[in-house]
């Protein structure tokens, strides 16, 4: 599989020597512009401001203005929104102004610093997770990477360490997340998929187990099995366990890993399925939080499930009004096989609730009803509970990802019942499709377990241009909230 490339980070007391590029930060403070970071002679840093104001340099963190300097090194003045109140701003301009930084030409690489005043432990976190964000770009496949941006240097004085480490390993897990989804299908696929998470974590603290198709039959996961048997590349389950002395609590983790929905016999039309290669999004998200659990030293036992199939029409798929045996023991009563991701995710529900967690999290590009409902910058949240839903929301807001609590209510859970299984996969009506995909997971898990599902169908995959710092393509979402979540249980 092909390699990241991130540039190395470094936070600094003082100005490199023979950088290429110097960012510096724009506020609003009393109604006027205002230079943040600049350096220390006044009158060349009223220029530069003067200078950027005239060529439309703004506060707001999409304004990206480049002062081209071409004897010397250029400057980037970039808005910085409400920085200081929100760190989520900060991440987006020092995103949107490494992005600006990666248009210049080099043929060695630039290297750049970063001067924006950085004082609290939560700006550097947001400054540096923005620097490392904002440079990943997917290289095509067996390309040698030319690399754009070299070194990054953040200025900032007495800076706590800890916070840097942390960074970079919660920024390098986005990147992760976003490379797996970006892989072609044909190249990422269950069994590929598998091994590639064994691999990335096998020097880490956390402990793999993959169950083949045989292994699949064997423990009667009849919903993984179903979804999976249409493609010749047959399913996987990736259990994984970080289990760390001391630790007080325990989280269980479950994500959708469909390398490529075609929709199965109910096939997709051409438009809606060239996309479907980011279907395993939720898995990606949970192998490379988990990772990053383990490597920040997390204090929280966290076991986590990944899903993986492909499903694909042929003379073995499943059809529409299968009823399928589940893990555990319930039936289904299969209504659409383009409804294929609670059918995976339910098996690995059940088998997850074995484990007696204290909370479930699953996060799945679940429905299309979901990003109708919220658009693609914004995720779904439900729960089982208000108090789970205010925690989970807590730790996404602390991640700077954006979710939106929805309801599963009585009427949404009553349109699942079916004549012939103990539950149709999904309703009637295509109102409400993603609080129904909802209704149907709640279902396997265990009434006393708290649950909470994340519908990241929108926000997983950036079919546009670039913004903030994100790149084309997989945009790793949740990846960061999980980990804050793991976080949040663990102190
Ligand atoms: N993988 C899709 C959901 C999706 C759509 C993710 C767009 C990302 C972007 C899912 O498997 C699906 O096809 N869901 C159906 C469910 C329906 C058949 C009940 C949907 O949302 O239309
Ligand atoms: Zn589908
Ligand atoms: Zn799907």
């Amino acid at each position: 599989m092909a390699h990241i490339f991130l540039p190395s980070i470094d936070v600094v007391s003082k100005l490199p020597k023979g950088i290429d590029l110097l960012i510096l930060g724009l506020v609003n403070s009393e109604n006027a512009s205002v230079l943040v970071g600049g350096l220390s002679n006044d009158k060349a840093n009223n220029e530069l401001l003067n200078f950027a104001i005239s060529l439309g340099a703004k506060p707001k963190t999409s304004s990206v203005t480049l002062l081209p300097n071409p004897s010397g090194s250029h400057t980037i003045v970039v808005g910085l929104g409400d920085y200081e109140n929100n760190p989520e701003d900060l991440r987006k301009a020092v995103g949107n102004a490494i992005k600006k930084a990666a248009e210049l030409p080099s043929d060695k690489g630039l290297k750049l610093a970063i001067s924006l005043d950085i004082h609290k432990d939560s700006a550097l976190q947001a400054a540096l997770e923005g620097a490392v964000l904002g440079s990943y770009e997917y290289a095509k496949p067996a390309q040698k990477q030319t690399v754009k941006i070299q070194k990054i240097s953040l200025l900032a004085n007495n800076v706590n360490k800890s916070i840097v480490n942390k960074a970079e390993i919660i920024a390098n897990a986005v990147c992760q997340a976003r490379e797996w989804v970006n892989t072609p299908p044909n190249l990422l696929y269950p069994q590929s998929f598998a091994e590639a998470a064994k691999q990335h974590l096998a020097k880490t603290k956390v402990s793999v187990e993959i169950l083949d198709e045989k292994a699949l039959a064997k423990g009667g996961y009849g919903g993984i099995l179903a979804v999976g048997n249409g493609s010749a590349r047959k399913p996987r389950l990736v259990r994984m366990s970080y289990a760390p002395r001391g630790a007080k609590k325990h989280l269980a983790l479950v994500g959708k890993g469909i390398t490529f929905d075609s929709g199965g016999l109910d096939i997709k039309p051409a438009d809606g399925m060239y996309t479907m290669k980011c279907d395993m999004a939720g898995a990606a998200a949970v192998i490379a939080a988990i990772k990053a659990i383990a490597e920040l030293g997390l204090k929280i036992k966290v076991t986590g499930y990944a899903s993986m199939a492909e499903n694909m029409p042929s003379g073995e798929a499943y059809r529409p009004s299968d009823v399928l045996t589940m893990y555990g023991g319930k039936t289904v009563e299969n209504a659409n096989t383009d409804a294929e991701g609670r059918l995976v995710m339910a098996d690995a529900l059940a088998r997850a609730g074995e484990d007696n967690p204290d909370l479930i999290v699953d996060i799945a590009t679940l429905t299309g009803a979901c990003m109708i409902a919220l658009g693609n910058r914004t995720a779904g949240l439900m729960a089982s509970d208000d108090e789970t839903a205010q925690m989970l929301l807590a730790a996404t807001k602390t991640s700077g990802e954006a979710f939106w609590h929805l309801p599963i209510t009585q009427d949404i859970k009553d349109g699942l019942d079916s004549k012939v299984a103990d539950i149709r996969s999904s309703g009637t009506t295509r109102y409400g499709g993603a609080l129904t995909a909802g209704a149907f997971l709640w279902r396997f898990v265990p009434e006393d377990i708290p649950w909470g599902h994340l519908d990241i169908a929108g926000p997983a995959f950036n079919e546009g241009s670039g913004f903030d710092y994100v790149a084309p393509g997989g945009t790793g979402y949740g990846v960061r909230s999980l980990i804050a979540l793991a976080e949040k249980m663990s102190s």
